[in-house]
């Protein structure tokens, strides 16, 4: 099992901390707006078209593209929403502009990425504000859809993030849900998802994409690296950028080692 696995489930209470100050000290060193998303990314694997995109999103493309493919699956027309992990914004802002619900409010517990998104971007019904994902600042049944993106692993009570996105997703919402996990974890995930009682619609093993578009985004990742990070964290910053330290690609979710599960749940209306 790798050690970054095993130093968590000796030391829980570090998880939170350590990866706080770990996306606050990304976004301080990101000063020319390049980091709009942090994800490993999604590439179709079939010949379909590609997405078209615009010059500036095409420099996201694979990134954007895991929030493209997990928007697609329903209707937004209307929809209030929330998501929850924001980073540094790009996704919400790419769901606003392509997808065109009501509104979006991007949560994180990262304060220099929510200070970022506020200066960055100023599109209409794009709001973000500082929150913690298992402390939702929001009254019950206030979102149609409440999405997030690689995110919740970092969460010490992710059982507790869960009854909030249930509080939080009025009657007939959807929740929209990607990230991954360690192949032994992938049971009690499951678990913990059915116990809060969502309706299950979709769950899609997208480790293979995910896999394709580390490699397809490998060099844009890595110049971005080389641009902003110390040297003496470049490998360090690698490895979360799911580029497996400096060099090597052993940190990509290999089949039999992490999953990357993509599921779309719906909160039932009696
Ligand atoms: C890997 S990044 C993904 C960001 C974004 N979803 C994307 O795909 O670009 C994980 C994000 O989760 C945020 N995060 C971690 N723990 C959190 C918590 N308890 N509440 C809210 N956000 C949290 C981090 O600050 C970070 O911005």
């Amino acid at each position: 099992m790798p050690i970054k696995h095993w130093f968590y489930t000796i030391f829980p209470a570090l998880k939170q901390p350590l990866h706080r100050r770990w996306y606050e000290y990304i976004s301080a060193l990101d000063k020319d707006a390049n980091l709009l998303f942090m994800n490993h990314g999604y590439a179709a694997l079939d010949s379909a078209e590609p997405l078209e995109l615009s010059a500036e999103d095409e420099k996201h493309r694979y990134p954007l593209q895991l929030y493209h493919h997990m928007a697609s699956a329903i209707d937004w027309s209307g929809a209030r929403v929330l998501e929850v992990g924001s980073g540094r914004g790009g996704g919400a802002d790419y769901i606003n502009r392509r997808f065109k619900p009501r509104s979006i409010v991007g949560i994180d517990i990262t304060a220099n990425a929510i200070c970022f998104c506020c200066r960055h971007y100023s599109t209409d019904g794009l709001f973000f504000a500082r929150g913690d994902a298992q402390l939702l600042p929001f009254a019950g049944n206030s979102f149609d859809v409440v999405f997030n993106v690689e995110s919740s692993g970092y969460y010490p009570d992710f059982q507790r993030f869960l009854q909030e996105v249930v509080r939080v997703l009025r009657p007939g919402g959807h929740f929209l849900y990607a990230d991954m996990r360690y192949q032994e974890d992938i049971e009690t995930w499951r678990a913990q998802l059915d116990e809060t009682g969502l309706r299950l619609i979709k769950e899609e093993d997208i480790t293979p994409n995910a896999i394709q578009a580390l490699a397809l985004d490998r060099e844009r990742k890595q110049e971005l690296i080389k641009q902003h990070a110390p040297r003496v964290f470049r490998g360090l910053f690698g490895t979360f950028a799911g580029l497996g330290g400096a060099d090597l690609a052993r940190d990509i979710p290999k089949a039999g080692e992490r999953v990357y599960l993509n599921w779309i749940f719906c909160k039932s209306r009696g």
